[in-house]
């Protein structure tokens, strides 16, 4: 097995988040952190441990079908999660999303064309609240205008998150912010999408959820899940792929003279060294039993350490290194998208629309970099932020 210490550029280091990671990175108090590969793998895939992010005591002490599914264990959480697997298949990808796909990334390089100047931060909000909104009903069939209403209306609930480091007033005052924003998003954007798919249903989440009973509530907050674990982590993985590409002139060429499985493993690839998500939880329940684990104790299970034990990943584990899936395995993004049964499958969507949004916005003459992007890291969902990520064109 190879290792960090056979690696021929030793001392090389192409992450752009680890700093801000480094600097940044709080875990739960209390918690154990696990780093290894093996460690990871095996927590994740554990039946034994219940979910243990964020809130999630809190959450999971409200009506089964308004827990979202995330939070969700066991049988509630398999059945849950059979409602949306369908939507995330090859053949939909390909046959429903990537038509929109293509449709989106023309307008936001017309834009790139027409202004001289895109902020790739922006255009990939744009293109993240056009496919998940698709996917579960809430963008479908609208215009521009009403579409970037909609996205501004998500920005807002999605980024209250950001509330966690007040207290006193400020806290009560950005809680209660909160609230109406997610008020706005249901009053505008998930009850009249319901009231028109109780009237016509279509292949969408909520004409699904409709049809399985949810209530209104249920829904929502099935749509916010969503909005969270589709958009927010897409946005920064396509303005975290295009500042690689457009930083590296031989990775950039590889990728647009790559087949969609090549652009893959890239992508996957940076996925690897820069996972979106750094830390998932972990607990083991009091009554857990003889599986291994001290009933009460919560895991912080590092993704970002995972991805780079160089037991895992070969030699040089902080290089980015395209051909390291075909030496190493089908390892892919390795932990990015978790593991077990909570393993993203939202996974092809996001794969496939950086791909392609980057494949056609990399080929306009004369694009380049014109900022230098900044990385603001999010303790509290351990995650990262890319902001100024400024591309211009033309000679
Ligand atoms: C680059 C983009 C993405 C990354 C890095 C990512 C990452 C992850 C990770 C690490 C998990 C596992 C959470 C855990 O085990 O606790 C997860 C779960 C999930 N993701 Fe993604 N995700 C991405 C895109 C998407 C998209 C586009 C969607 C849907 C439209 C989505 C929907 C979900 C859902 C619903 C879950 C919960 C699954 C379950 O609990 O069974 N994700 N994601």
């Amino acid at each position: 097995m190879a290792t960090a210490a056979q690696c021929p550029f030793e001392g090389r280091d192409d992450r752009k988040t680890a700093a801000a990671f480094e600097h940044g990175v709080q875990y739960k108090p209390g918690s154990e952190v696990v780093r290894d590969f093996d460690g990871v793998k095996t927590i994740l895939r554990s039946n034994a441990l219940v979910q243990d992010a964020l809130d999630a005591a809190v959450v999971k002490r409200m009506a089964p079908d308004e827990i979202p599914l995330i939070f969700l264990d066991g049988k509630l959480h398999r059945d849950r999660r059979k409602q949306i697997t369908d939507f995330f298949m090859p053949r939909a990808i390909q046959e429903k999303y990537e038509p929109l796909m293509r449709r989106t990334a023309d307008v936001l390089i017309d834009d790139l064309r027409r202004n001289g100047r895109l902020r790739i931060d922006e255009a990939s909000w744009q293109m993240a609240v056009t496919l998940v909104g698709e996917l579960i009903g809430v963008t479908r069939g609208k215009s521009r205008a009403r579409m970037r209403k909609t996205a501004r209306r998500i920005e807002r609930f999605l980024y209250r998150t950001h509330f966690h480091h007040l207290t006193g007033w400020r806290l009560k005052l950005a809680k209660t912010r909160g609230a109406l924003y997610v008020l706005d998003f249901l009053v505008r954007d998930v009850r009249p999408t319901v009231r028109a798919r109780r009237k016509a249903p279509q292949d969408d989440v909520i004409s699904r959820l409709i049809a399985e009973r949810y209530s209104e509530k249920a829904i929502l907050i099935d749509c916010m899940t969503l909005c969270g674990a589709g958009m927010q982590t897409t946005r920064e993985f396509i303005s975290l792929v295009a500042w690689h590409l457009l930083e590296n002139e031989e990775l950039r060429a590889q990728f647009l003279a790559g087949d969609g499985v090549e652009q893959t493993a890239i992508l996957e690839e940076i996925l690897r060294l820069e996972p979106i998500v750094s830390t998932l939880y972990r607990r083991a329940p009091e009554d857990v039993g003889d599986a291994g684990y001290e009933p009460g104790r919560s895991y912080a299970v590092s993704l970002r350490h995972a991805n780079v034990d160089a037991k895992a990943a070969g030699a040089c584990p902080f290089q980015l290194d395209p051909s390291r899936k075909a030496r190493m395995g089908d390892q892919g993004g390795f932990m990015s998208f978790g593991n077990g049964m909570h393993r993203c499958p939202g996974s092809p969507l996001a794969l496939n629309e950086t791909r392609v949004l980057l494949d056609m916005l990399l080929r306009v003459p004369g694009i380049r970099l014109a900022s230098e992007p900044t990385v603001k890291w999010v303790p509290h969902l351990a995650t990262f932020e890319i902001e100024n990520v400024l591309v211009t064109c033309g000679s």
